[in-house]
């Protein structure tokens, strides 16, 4: 049975006056080579935020579509949720062609970055396990921890003029080949990708609670994951009720 991949155009998420939050776009065929990657990008004036970059193989589209929306030599960060290869797998691409950027990843693996092999002296901010607010165009990106969810020095990124969440692995859904939706429609249908992944690489409930709590107070209005479908309205609540609900991860999943 042959299966239609199709290629997705970047979708504006949020626009108000020069502040962007996008969606940069897919091609399903990505499949092939590796999980779906979802990136975006945080646009404000003339500067530019990059969300996960991605892996080597996606660099070619990711960079196409950031050039619809900024000069990519004013991408001003290169913000990471973690260390995995779907997420940083692009940096020294990226490096070539965005020189002035700097890149924020956790504390815990600023020391492995530099093994991919790009001169790493004077451009990895250290983000402390507590968090941080970086200081973006007029407003500020805010670095929310996220420790063991699933990396063990892990960030999400909080946009406070969009109120858009990225979530990382967070929310990731993983579908088979010729399934794709931009944005979750029926939230209960969705758990059943969303599922295994949450179960296995999420590492315990105690991480859970503890993420719970740094989001207290947060007005969220859309949570964007790396991998699967995009939360808005209702099921971003109907997300944080169902990870609530989750008895057993992680450690107490397997053993
Ligand atoms: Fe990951
Ligand atoms: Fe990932």
């Amino acid at each position: 049975m042959s299966v239609n991949l199709k290629v997705h155009k970047p979708y504006v998420l949020y626009e108000e006056g020069d502040h962007k939050f996008v969606w940069l776009g897919l091609d399903e065929s990505e499949h092939e080579k590796g999980i779906l990657t979802n990136q975006y990008l945080i646009v404000d004036g003339d500067e530019g935020a990059l969300l996960d970059a991605g892996g080597y193989f996606v660099f070619e589209r990711v960079y196409e579509n950031v050039k619809e929306f900024i000069k990519p030599e004013n991408i001003k960060y290169l913000l990471f949720s973690h260390q995995d290869p779907d997420v940083i797998g692009s940096l020294n691409l990226w490096l070539d062609v965005a020189p002035n950027a700097e890149i924020y990843v956790s504390e815990l693996w600023e020391r492995f970055l530099p093994h991919l092999g790009f001169e790493a002296a004077g451009k990895i901010i250290d983000i402390p396990d507590q968090g941080m607010s970086i200081k973006f165009g007029k407003s500020e990106i805010k670095a929310i921890p996220a420790h063991f969810m699933h990396s063990v020095g892990n960030f999400h990124y909080y946009d406070p003029v969009s109120k858009i969440y990225f979530s990382g692995d967070l929310g990731a859904a993983v579908f088979p080949a010729g399934k794709w939706y931009l944005f979750v429609e029926n939230f209960d249908e969705h758990v059943k990708y969303m599922e295994p992944f949450h179960r296995r690489y999420i590492v315990s409930k105690k991480a859970i609670d503890h993420w719970l709590e740094q989001i207290k107070g947060l007005d969220i209005k859309i949570i964007a994951p790396q991998h699967g479908s995009i939360f808005q309205g209702e099921n971003v609540k109907k997300f944080i009720e169902w990870l609530k609900s989750l008895d057993k991860v992680g450690i107490d999943y397997i053993w």
